[in-house]
């Protein structure tokens, strides 16, 4: 019998592969950098990719720290993002040769991710790459591009129109910050930046940004509530930022909460919810269920795609990849890193 493409069998696949490895045996200290994994140390799953990119998000950041509290088991390969090219499959779905991308779930958290040469995932977490998208460019979007997205659907199907008024973005020159001001602009919204670096304002107003906000104007404490500013918001910041978009939130307005990178406290009343009829709308882009997400990776390659973001690029290899980490979880990001992984 002929041997189908998706069937070829797994013995093609070398025996070990080049990744970024933390870990933190009970008996030694905590340790990080590339090294050698044995291919059968893959978790199950049936699909095998060599991965060619990854991104950097701030989660890789928490993952790659001792006290960072996101990775769930050790040795981890980290990278919740990854795209490339399957080279073995048990789903007829993802041919072997196809191209692939996945993130979210447990990948790069409590399983390999995409930091290492090779990754296997479960066929229901896999996304066949939109065919106008390459490897890169999906992870130039990766999950920062991702959560945006899903951000500015969320506002759109709660009510939020181009000409409603200004739309707040705040962490605007982080990854899902500035995809997010790219993806409202892109639709017409008026898209206002906050942010704590004056020298991104630039690189924002190419992004599609009409006005700007100081991070002390969105940090600074306030009454309960404040006048109305905001037919919506993107809040990527947490607890230093949260507190103020919520106050200033138009009547009937939504705020689409996706991030933590200030912390994970909210000081707030229930006024804007009871007094203002506002709403909270959590964005979890990890356990986004399958369908919906193979839908809005075919949106971010067309109508939500987040124009320009391309031009804030940095690349890295896994051999750089350490500085980009300890960058994003500084609070240093100015766009995105993508990662070379296999050459
Ligand atoms: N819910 C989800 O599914 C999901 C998905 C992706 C990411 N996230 C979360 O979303 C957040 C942003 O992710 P990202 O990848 O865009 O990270 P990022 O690239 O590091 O961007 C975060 C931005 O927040 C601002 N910021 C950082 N520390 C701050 C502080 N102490 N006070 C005020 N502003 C601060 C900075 O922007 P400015 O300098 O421009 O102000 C920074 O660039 C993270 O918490 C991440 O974990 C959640």
């Amino acid at each position: 019998m002929r041997t189908r493409a998706y069937d070829r069998p797994m013995s093609n696949l070398p025996a070990s592969f080049r990744a970024f490895v933390v870990d933190k045996p009970k008996d030694a200290g905590f340790s990080r950098g590339v090294r050698d994994v044995a291919t059968r140390e893959l978790p199950p799953g049936e699909v095998t990719v060599r991965v060619t990119w990854s991104s950097v998000n701030y989660k890789d950041g928490l993952a790659a720290r001792e006290d960072g509290k996101v990775a769930r088991t050790h040795p981890l390969i980290p990278g919740i993002d990854l795209a490339g090219t399957v080279v073995a499959s048990d789903d007829p779905a993802f041919p072997v040769g196809s191209a692939a991308l996945a993130h979210g779930y447990d990948i790069g958290v409590a399983r390999h991710g995409g930091f290492g040469e090779l990754a296997r995932v479960p066929s229901a977490w896999t996304v066949a790459l939109p065919r106008a998208l390459s490897p890169r460019e999906a992870m130039e979007i990766g999950t920062a591009g991702f959560t945006a997205a899903m951000s500015v659907v969320a506002l759109e199907e709660r009510g939020l129109r181009p000409g409603d008024g200004p739309v707040l973005v705040t962490g605007a020159s982080g990854g899902v910050g500035s995809a997010a001001v790219a993806i409202l602009a892109s639709r017409g919204h008026e898209v206002w930046a906050a942010t704590g670096k004056a020298d991104e304002h630039g690189r924002l107003r190419d992004l599609g940004a009409a006005g700007f906000l100081t991070r002390d104007e969105v940090t600074a404490p306030g009454r309960p509530l404040e006048r109305e500013r905001w037919a919506g918001a993107v809040d990527t910041v947490g607890a230093a930022t949260l507190p103020y978009v919520l106050r200033t939130l138009r009547i009937g307005a939504a705020v689409a909460s996706s991030g933590n990178a200030s912390g994970a406290e909210l000081a707030t009343t229930v006024f804007p919810f009871i007094l203002r009829g506002c709403a909270l709308l959590g964005m979890d882009s990890a356990n986004m269920a399958i369908d919906r997400r193979r839908a809005l990776w075919g949106r971010l390659a067309s109508d939500l795609l987040p124009r320009g973001v391309a031009d804030g690029i940095t690349e890295v290899a896994l051999d750089t990849l350490e500085s980009a980490l300890d960058a994003i979880h500084a609070g240093e990001a100015r766009g995105r890193w993508v990662v070379r992984v296999a050459g």
